[in-house]
């Protein structure tokens, strides 16, 4: 009698195991190694990203990503004179401000390097920019009466603004002092062709991009320094419209680099990411899992019947 008690007290004890193994089982494909595809986030560090950037490589189109990365939450521009950190992207009116460190603003100057903008990239200089150009030696080109190179109208008092700002010290000068040596910047530029500032050439010291007076044209501590710049905005296409309906991103994929969907649960596709179980909503993850738990009790009963 006791080996019939104990038979019959198996088949619970085995289901009891089996129901706690299959419960246990769903938690394994949502730590599974995922594939080697591109993920894409929605910001860089405070800045939030949208096409035609892309916060990592195979996002974004490929045009942007050659000149702009995301590198430690920082999202960074590069040009042929160096890297700049982005400060603000506007996606409505496709313009973005850098800030280059060694830029002189009211508050801090020192001797700065060049800015360039290549020729041929999506990117132009907005025309709310002013570039003025300090401590410009007397020999300077900027000043060769031939050229006109510099607004020696309304842009006086932009020099005295900025000539009146305590930084100055940081190039060698008492505030207030004579603006013989400043030059707002207007050279003629061909959309497209780029643009260069090149300060060794010009024979200055250093130089302020500005893109607003932010409300106070009489205070320059209130500037809106940084060099904002415009970006061609006809990158959109269908295609890249439709994969973000779908909650995917878009980037870019392969040696071609062409078009690829990157969608947000894992995966990409050359179109969008509807239909492949995993947009948005997650729960592809809970389709897996009722599918493994039915397989799970259907076993049991195979079991329970042998
Ligand atoms: C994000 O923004 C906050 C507040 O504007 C600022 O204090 C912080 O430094 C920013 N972080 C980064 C990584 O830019
Ligand atoms: C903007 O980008 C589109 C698409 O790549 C291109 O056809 C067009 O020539 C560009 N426009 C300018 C002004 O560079
Ligand atoms: C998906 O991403 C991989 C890795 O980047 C790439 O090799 C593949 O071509 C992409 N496929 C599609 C459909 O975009």
């Amino acid at each position: 009698m006791p080996a019939t008690t104990s038979s019959c007290s198996w088949p619970p004890a085995w289901t009891w195991l089996l129901l706690n193994f299959f419960l246990f089982l769903p938690k394994i494909p949502s730590s599974h190694v995922p594939p080697i595809v591109p993920t894409c986030r929605d910001k860089c560090g405070n800045l939030t990203i949208k096409y035609p950037f892309g916060s990592d490589f195979g996002c974004g189109h490929p045009d942007f990503a050659r000149y702009i990365k995301c590198t430690s939450g920082e999202l960074r521009f590069s040009s042929g004179t160096g890297i700049y950190s982005v400060s603000s992207i506007d996606y409505t009116t496709a313009t973005l401000v850098l800030t280059d460190l060694f830029m002189s603003t009211c508050s801090s100057m020192q001797n700065s390097g060049s800015f360039r903008l290549d020729r041929g990239n999506p990117f132009t200089l907005s025309s709310q920019d002013t570039f003025i150009l300090l401590g410009c030696s007397r020999t300077s080109p900027v000043f060769d009466p031939n050229e006109d190179l510099c607004d020696t109208g309304s842009g006086l008092h932009l020099c005295r603004g900025m000539y009146s700002c305590e930084g100055v010290t940081g190039i060698g000068l008492e505030p207030n002092a004579p603006v013989s040596s400043c030059c707002v910047y207007q050279p003629v530029i061909d959309f497209g062709s780029g643009y260069w500032l090149d300060l060794p050439k010009l024979q200055c010291s250093s130089y302020v991009s500005m893109y607003g007076f932010g409300g106070d044209e009489t205070d320059p501590m209130k500037w809106q320094f940084g060099i904002s710049l415009e970006y061609n905005n006809s990158y959109y296409t269908d295609t890249c419209k439709s994969c973000e309906a779908s909650g995917g991103f878009c980037g870019f994929a392969g040696l071609t680099q062409s078009f690829s969907c990157i969608c947000r649960g894992g995966g990409n596709s050359t179109t969008n990411c509807f239909g492949r179980g995993y947009a948005w909503s997650g729960t592809w993850r809970h389709k897996i899992q009722t599918k493994i738990s039915f397989g799970g009790i259907l076993l049991l009963w195979v079991v329970l019947l042998l």
